[in-house]
């Protein structure tokens, strides 16, 4: 880990350390991953134009989101099952996170539960809900979130199923017996859920744990369940995020989960000015998949996007080295977004705009 420059020198770091299903499983994607490849491209295809003779001797790189202050526009991105990246999973994940003042998301598919999750670092966290079929289900797990102070729900729109990830069909992709859903725990008998069958632990979690029905009433329907502000993760149609305001959510994640839903779509930061133009200030918007850079949080800043979130990397950071390899992620894209800064001229993020990008 002492060895890596960058978050992208972490994965094939990771790739030595991990069982190659695990691997795969977090670094795969849908089907022929083009989606998963322009993510990165796209933001490499984004030019800075920077400004020079400002002072740059003081660099504020705070943001608001949702009325919250962040010290960093970085936000941990929903990661499911972290404990087969670590032992310590999403405990290490939280204490990371928390001591750099950093929001992380905890995945409705975690294998620590939101109880356990808040107790072990009291940082700033949202949930991410995925919705069970059983509406009381989900309403509990909302209030549960809610109730463990949690600020922010975050409902993943991009999976009404899992996409194909072929990778782990090629493993038949299974989990150790210690690790499963266990926020479902009492709610479902996950044990009877029968895995492999699909060639994939996780398409047979999703498909029996997941509602495929869900409509934009049941945003409506969520927001009448809790005074949480609603984010909608997983929008990338300008259409979408116009509906996303009509229906009172407070943010939208503009995102492709990674390139492993739909492959074939563009990248996050390709729709984002269109995204941001249809909405205007009716809600916040966010941008993730491919966020490997100081610079890249810059571009997405200056498109518009109030924060972004990452995924893989801090997972590779869990890998490899616990709370510490997270800890470490965080630092070095603080140091290259602050750099990033001082390079454009930019000295607060509202200086950061979209004059910064050809
Ligand atoms: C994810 N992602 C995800 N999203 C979500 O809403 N709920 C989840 O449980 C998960 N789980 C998950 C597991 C793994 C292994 C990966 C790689 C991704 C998607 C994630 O939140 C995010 O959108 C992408 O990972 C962002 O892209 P990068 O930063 O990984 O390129
Ligand atoms: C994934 C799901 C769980 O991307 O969101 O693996």
């Amino acid at each position: 880990m002492a060895s890596a420059q960058n978050l992208l020198q972490l994965e094939a770091l990771a790739r030595e350390k991990l069982p190659p299903q695990v691997f795969d499983f977090i670094a795969g994607a849908a089907e022929d991953e083009i989606t998963l490849a322009r993510n990165r491209d796209a933001w490499q295809a984004i030019q800075i134009l920077p400004r020079v003779l400002v002072d740059v001797s003081t660099i504020d790189t705070s943001v608001t989101v949702l009325g919250q202050t962040m010290p960093s526009p970085v936000v941990l991105a929903p990661i499911a099952f972290q404990r087969l990246a670590h032992d310590d999973g999403e405990l290490a994940t939280a204490r990371a996170a928390a001591a750099q003042g950093t929001t992380m998301t905890l995945s409705t598919m975690a294998s620590c539960t939101i109880e356990d999750v808040a107790a072990a670092a009291d940082g700033p966290k949202w949930f991410q809900l995925y919705c069970y079929t059983d509406k009381a289900v989900t309403e509990r797990l909302v209030k549960r979130a809610e109730a463990a102070g949690y600020s922010a729900l975050c409902l993943t729109v991009d999976v009404p199923r899992l996409g194909r990830r072929e990778r782990d069909f090629v493993h038949n992709l299974g989990f150790p017996d210690d690790i499963t859903p266990v926020n479902f725990e009492g709610e479902v008998d996950i044990t009877e859920i029968p895995l492999g069958q699909r060639g994939s632990a996780l398409s047979a979690y999703a498909a029996s744990l997941l509602d495929d029905s869900l409509t934009w009433d049941d945003v409506d329907w969520l927001r009448s369940l809790t005074s949480m502000p609603v984010i909608l993760k997983g929008i990338l149609a300008p259409a979408d995020a116009v509906l996303a305001a009509d229906h009172g959510a407070a943010a939208v994640i503009v995102s492709n989960h990674g390139g492993r839903q739909l492959d074939g779509t563009p990248a996050g930061v390709e729709v984002l000015p269109d995204v941001v133009a249809a909405v205007g200030d009716r809600l916040e918007v966010l941008v993730d998949g491919g966020v490997r850079r100081g610079t890249d949080v810059l571009k997405a800043l200056a498109l518009g996007a109030r924060a972004v979130l990452i995924g893989r990397p801090y997972i590779w950071g869990l890998a490899l080295d616990g709370e510490d390899g997270v800890a470490h992620v965080l630092e070095m894209l603080q140091t290259e977004f602050e750099l990033a800064m001082a390079l454009s001229g930019a000295t607060s993020v509202a200086q950061i705009n979209r004059a910064l990008v050809r």
